[in-house]
């Protein structure tokens, strides 16, 4: 017998016996009160039909089933464990409030594998408020308010000046750029289309796929190509930090070394090298990916509202005049906050667009809720979007309404029902300088532009969100700005 045919004999015997205690263990009797719902397929589950591509403006057809079928609480067997997903506003904040307590952070191990073991997505416990105290720290908001806000006005004006009025080109690809090169800015100063930082882009791309992609480790795949990226960077990193390292040693220009996040964490922390380059690595990976897409969604909603363009211009041409009049330039903390308006686009942005659509968590001890079980180790999966979209919480939830979130409406004043950064211990640390982003891009963008889509396109949940074809659109210059 080759060593081949040993290999797949051996395999072949695990996964028989992997089947075999599978189905022992869904016969065992046992005292749980268990929500309804369906196991599925052995080792699989659900996990296809969970994952079937759907428009992001919808929960998908697989939730929308099982939600009627099983009710808001339901039991699967998802990504090769048993699971319970909830559409639930109060056991989605109970999860996330209980981090650490009944439940705890639990992405799958090809996510570790990828963004590294010492990622924030992974690590839990003292570790991960060690690492979650540096991302606090280095996105106070008086950092927001002073550094942060100049940077983002600053690369928001580098992408936003270089479109050409009708050349149609991929906004996904613009709003990329934009969080991309503000991320790299400000975690290693790098600047914009130097050389380094369009070869650490690129290398970024191919990492990215791999992110989204089947964790399968062959020469070839997407995950592997992504795996050969992922040292590229890890290595670019490094030589970044030992320059850091040698400002520091030699104790001059201090100033500069805590400048980025780099240098604030070589100062300010005792994380092994191998911990700072993953923390790094999911800084750029959180930081970037989530607020592109908003600004995309946000392109692609107001294209179809043009009265929420023109109340926008109006909020927005009223905040410039006073500008000229009092004869500053750049916009102020002042301004960000007078953009009313614009935050209700931004929440209506996130409620509809839903980025990130549902957490990864596994419950670590037995917990009771409404009469159901969930047992210990069981995967749990609170789907944030399903609460988002769900027409006894918000009117219409199927319109992009951001007149929904003027005054006090009931729905959207709980926080048990608006959660798109989170919750909890582990709730978003960038949640701010992301609706900074927000709010600074379309500032700009409806004092300079009228856009239209290009060809037609629409965002889809694989379940992470994309627009196929990058959102084409085409722009014409406003003429009076
Ligand atoms: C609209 C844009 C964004 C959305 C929708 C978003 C959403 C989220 C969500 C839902 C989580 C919780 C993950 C979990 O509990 O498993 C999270 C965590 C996190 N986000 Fe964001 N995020 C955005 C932008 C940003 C930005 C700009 C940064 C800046 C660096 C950032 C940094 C982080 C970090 C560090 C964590 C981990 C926090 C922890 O584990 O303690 N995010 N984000």
């Amino acid at each position: 017998m080759s060593d081949f045919e040993f290999f797949l004999l051996v395999s072949l015997l695990i996964f028989i016996l992997y089947v075999i205690l599978n189905l022992f263990k869904r016969n065992r009797p046992s005292n749980y009160n268990l929500p309804p719902g369906n196991m599925g397929w052995p080792f699989i589950g659900e996990t296809i039909g969970y994952l079937k591509p759907y428009s992001a403006t919808t929960t998908g057809a697989f939730m929308e089933q099982h939600v009627s079928r099983f009710g808001k609480i339901y039991k699967s067997h998802l990504f090769g464990e048993p699971t319970i997903v909830s559409a639930d506003p109060g056991l989605n904040r109970y999860i996330l409030q209980n981090e650490g307590r009944l439940f705890e952070c639990s992405y799958p191990k090809s996510i570790g594998g990828i963004l590294g073991k010492w990622s924030m997505l992974v690590v839990v416990g003292e570790m991960h408020r060690d690492m979650r105290l540096i991302s606090l720290n280095f996105l106070t908001n008086s950092r927001l308010k002073t550094q942060l806000l100049k940077e983002v006005e600053k690369h928001t004006l580098w992408v936003l000046d270089s479109w050409k009025e009708n050349t149609p080109f991929c906004a996904q690809d613009e709003a990329k750029k934009f969080t991309f090169n503000l991320m790299a800015k400000h975690i290693m100063s790098l600047d914009p289309g130097e050389q380094e930082t369009e070869q650490l882009k690129k290398e970024y791309v191919t990492f990215m796929k791999g992110v989204v992609s089947p964790p399968l480790n062959f020469p070839g795949t997407a995950y592997w190509k992504a795996l050969k990226s992922r040292s590229t960077i890890l290595n670019f990193i490094e030589v970044k930090m030992e320059e850091r390292q040698q400002k520091l040693d030699e104790g001059n220009d201090v100033e500069k070394v805590e400048d980025d996040l780099l240098g604030w964490v070589l100062k300010n922390s005792n994380l092994s090298k191998e911990q700072i380059l993953d923390l790094v690595l999911s800084l750029l990976f959180a930081g970037h990916e989530t607020s592109s897409v908003s600004i995309v969604l946000a392109i692609y909603f107001l294209e179809s509202c043009p009265t929420a363009v023109h109340q926008l211009r109006e909020e927005h041409e009223e905040i410039a005049k006073a500008k000229m009049l009092s004869g500053q330039k750049d916009l102020t903390w002042d301004d960000y906050k007078k953009m009313e308006f614009t935050q209700c686009v931004i929440n209506e942005t996130l409620r509809f667009g839903n980025v990130v659509r549902f957490l990864h968590r596994k419950a670590i001890k037995d917990v009771r809720y409404k009469g159901y079980d969930i047992p210990c180790g069981w995967k749990v999966l609170p789907v944030i979007a399903a609460v988002h979209l769900d027409p006894t919480i918000f009117d219409q939830p199927h319109v992009f309404d951001p007149w929904r979130w003027q005054g006090s409406v009931p729905a959207t004043t709980s926080p048990n029902n608006f959660m798109p950064f989170g919750g909890g211990p582990r709730l978003c640390t960038g949640s701010e300088l992301a609706k900074v982003e927000m709010a600074i891009f379309i500032h700009h963008l409806v004092l300079k532009y009228h856009w239209e889509l290009a060809d037609s396109d629409q965002p889809f949940a694989y379940p992470y969100l994309d627009f196929p074809k990058g959102l084409p659109i085409r722009i014409r210059r406003i003429k009076t700005v």
